[in-house]
């Protein structure tokens, strides 16, 4: 039979791009529910021809829901994922609230699959960054081990919003008309959770959500934390510097590991990468091809290219690991892992 879902912040950055996901799905679907706040109920949104009103969110909106698809900030995940649990609905959460509970499988459907035989009711998709990183490294984990990685981002606005978008838009048009650069207002950037603001627009920001331990950020914890429990290998050795720059969509990331086993080249990571489930190999230095946000976008493949052997270490390879954060990153990865539970038989709490 087929499947009622839910979709909760459905007017978000991550929502709009769910509802895109749905209706691209081959998980069969009976009816689709639009949730988000009061603001926007009434509001009207276009699924497969038909217009669907969306709903003010509250615990009976769950009432009959089979899967519900949470993008809406992880207060709200908090509040409302029990309640649509409670109601027999599985919640596939895209918020960072349930990640690292030890009673919720973090899944990437091409690394760890197998994890979504523990649910018990909801499943927690991962940061953006972390998800693309996995999809590019899974295979050469499998193929030679991986003792270390250390990863610089290059991560986009969406990824805070559509706020954040709007920030940089409208940023960008105020230098145009005159405002110096260090100038421009700003109000929602690095963090909105932060007490200082600065422009992202002809910008570099080394702060992705707030401060924590040892003067990491939880986006930079994140990425750590989350790889290790996606590859269930705590002996990793993961860092990470997460950097917002002025892109509107599209994660670059620049990748150094170091693998364990020997017997790995260039050209044998080259094939690992063509032959991997999700990712697409785009190197070819003679040709200036390279993984670009701006031809990343609306993909749900993760893109890899600039590979490279270390200078110094054997062991070690550097690349360029690039996808669309509001794709790969979110809707994808939560619509596949629905996709996934409905193969596995796994639709229900
Ligand atoms: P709304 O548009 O009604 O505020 P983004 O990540 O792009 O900022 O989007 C956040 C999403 O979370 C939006 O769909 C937003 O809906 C939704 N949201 C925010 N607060 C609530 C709330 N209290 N109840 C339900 N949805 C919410």
């Amino acid at each position: 039979s087929n499947y009622n879902v839910a979709v909760v912040g459905a007017t978000g950055a991550v929502g709009t791009k769910m509802i895109e996901m749905l209706e691209e799905t081959s998980l069969p679907i009976n009816q689709v529910k639009l949730l988000a706040s009061k603001r926007s109920a009434g509001k009207e949104v276009t699924f497969k021809g038909q217009t669907l009103i969306i709903e003010e969110l509250v615990p009976e909106s769950f009432t009959d829901i089979d899967i519900a698809l949470f993008s809406a900030g992880g207060n709200i995940s908090k509040q409302y994922a029990p309640e649509a649990v409670k109601r027999g609905a599985v919640v596939v959460d895209n918020t960072s609230h349930y990640r690292m509970d030890p009673e919720v499988p973090l899944v990437v459907p091409e690394v760890n699959p197998d994890a979504l035989k523990r649910h018990k009711g909801i499943i927690a998709n991962p940061n953006c960054s972390t998800i693309q990183m996995m999809v590019a490294l899974e295979p050469i984990r499998q193929a030679y081990g991986l003792d270390r990685l250390i990863v610089s981002t290059y991560q986009a606005v969406s990824g805070a919003g559509i706020n954040a978008m709007e920030e940089l838009k409208s940023q960008a048009l105020a230098y145009i008309n005159g405002t110096p650069a260090d100038k421009l207002e700003a109000d929602i950037l690095p963090s909105g959770g932060d007490k200082k603001h600065y422009p992202i627009a002809f910008n570099a920001l080394p702060q992705i959500d707030v401060f924590a331990d040892a003067d990491y950020t939880y986006e930079e914890w994140k990425m750590i934390n989350e790889t290790k429990k996606i590859m269930e290998d705590d002996s990793i050795k993961v860092v990470a510097t997460c950097v917002r720059i002025p892109v509107l969509s599209g994660h670059s990331e620049s990748i150094y590991i170091e693998v364990k086993e020997d017997g790995s080249d260039v050209s044998k990571i080259k094939q690992l990468i063509a032959d991997a489930p999700g990712a697409v190999l785009q190197d070819d230095p003679s040709q200036q091809l390279y993984p670009q946000a701006l031809t990343s976008i609306d993909r749900k493949e993760t893109f890899v290219g600039r590979i490279r052997q270390d200078i110094d270490i054997d062991k070690g390879y550097h690349m360029w690991v690039v996808s669309d954060n509001l794709l790969k990153g979110a809707a994808w990865n939560s619509v596949q892992i629905a996709e996934t539970l409905h193969e596995m038989d796994l639709v229900r709490v």
